[in-house]
């Protein structure tokens, strides 16, 4: 292939609605402080990682010019597979009524970025589309009587069907996929528990690796922040990406964020922030897009591509 295009997207949000004031039925906390801390007003809850990533799918496929029996393979980043085994993937394309390569991607909340790279690689060696999604269920591990995890945390899904071809002219400009394993312990769920997690710790680490990570892709491509239209990072909380923006020179006018109305979706947050820019039509061929996510793990990944689409 001589690059790829972005043949269509799609998004998924569960019908329920949690709002903040919602959440003070069940811990000691106030809209105000949710909002000042986060930026986040609300997020959905219910429906399943398999729905969410089914529908999302649906709606990529729907809006591009393939078939579902056109697919090659399905790569699922998740957080919160349907089951522990097997993974979800096979299961979306069930769901889709078709048979190809399909399998899962645990790279916490850098995970979609993680797939973007490995949807890139299926490409180099010669297929013809990956169905990339991003889907979770974050209300199964997350306890909401905590004050500290139970505000971030919600359900959402979304796809984007990368499709290779001869004339197209996207490509990934530089990347850079990382992690630090002695930094576990600071956010995690073990089977069957909810999320732990040290706030202020994974405050302060997740600015300062968006910081370098990004740092390092724009210096690989030799490209400047204003160079970039749109930006689309992990959606965890809104004062993690205006602290890091103030250090990197982005602007929130170059930023895709959705954080208001979904919470923390984990590994759906920057496909779901994706779908709505490109829907709303903020991004065109030729246009730099670059993104980057963060999380649990220490997992962290950015990737600079060059946006092409039909
Ligand atoms: N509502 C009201 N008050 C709360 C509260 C809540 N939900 N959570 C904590 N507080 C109180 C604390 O009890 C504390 O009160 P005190 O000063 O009287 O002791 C005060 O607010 C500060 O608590 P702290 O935990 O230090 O708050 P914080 O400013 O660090 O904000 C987070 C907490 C979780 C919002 C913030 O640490 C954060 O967003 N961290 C990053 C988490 C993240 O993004 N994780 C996913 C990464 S992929």
């Amino acid at each position: 292939m001589s690059g790829f295009r972005i043949a269509g997207v799609g998004a998924a949000l569960p019908d329920k609605i949690l709002t903040n004031n919602d959440l003070k039925e069940f811990m000691d906390t106030s809209d105000e402080w949710i909002k000042e801390r986060t930026g986040i007003s609300e997020r959905r809850v219910g429906s399943s990682t398999l729905e969410l990533a089914t529908n999302a799918a649906l709606q990529a496929i729907e809006r591009s010019h393939l078939e579902a029996s056109q697919i090659e393979n399905i790569v699922l980043a998740t957080t919160t597979p349907e089951q522990l085994c097997p993974g979800t993937a096979p299961a979306v394309a069930n769901n889709l009524g078709i048979q190809c390569g399909a399998f899962d991607v645990q790279a916490a909340c850098a995970g979609w970025v993680y797939g973007l790279m490995v949807a890139n690689g299926l490409l180099l060696q010669g297929a013809k589309n990956v169905l990339l999604i991003g889907a979770e269920a974050l209300d199964k591990i997350t306890d909401f009587t905590d004050r500290g995890t139970g505000i971030l945390f919600g359900n959402g899904g979304a796809a984007t069907i990368l499709e290779a071809s001869e004339d197209a002219t996207g490509k990934i400009l530089a990347w850079d996929l990382d992690s630090n394993g002695a930094l576990g312990s600071i956010l995690y769920a073990d089977h069957g528990s909810n999320f732990h997690m040290e706030g202020r710790e994974v405050f302060k680490k997740a600015v300062t690796v968006i910081e370098s990570s990004v740092n390092k892709v724009l210096r690989e491509a030799d490209v400047k922040p204003a160079d970039i239209k749109l930006v689309v990072p992990h959606q965890a909380n809104i004062r993690i990406i205006e602290l890091a923006w103030r250090k990197l020179g982005f602007t929130m006018d170059q930023t895709a964020t959705v954080l208001e109305r979904t919470g923390n979706t984990s590994a759906a947050s920057i496909p779901i922030a994706l779908e709505e820019a490109v829907t709303e039509g903020r991004v065109e061929p030729g246009d730099l897009v670059l993104f980057v996510g963060f999380g649990a793990g220490m997992t962290w990944a950015s990737a600079l591509i060059e946006w092409d689409a039909p």
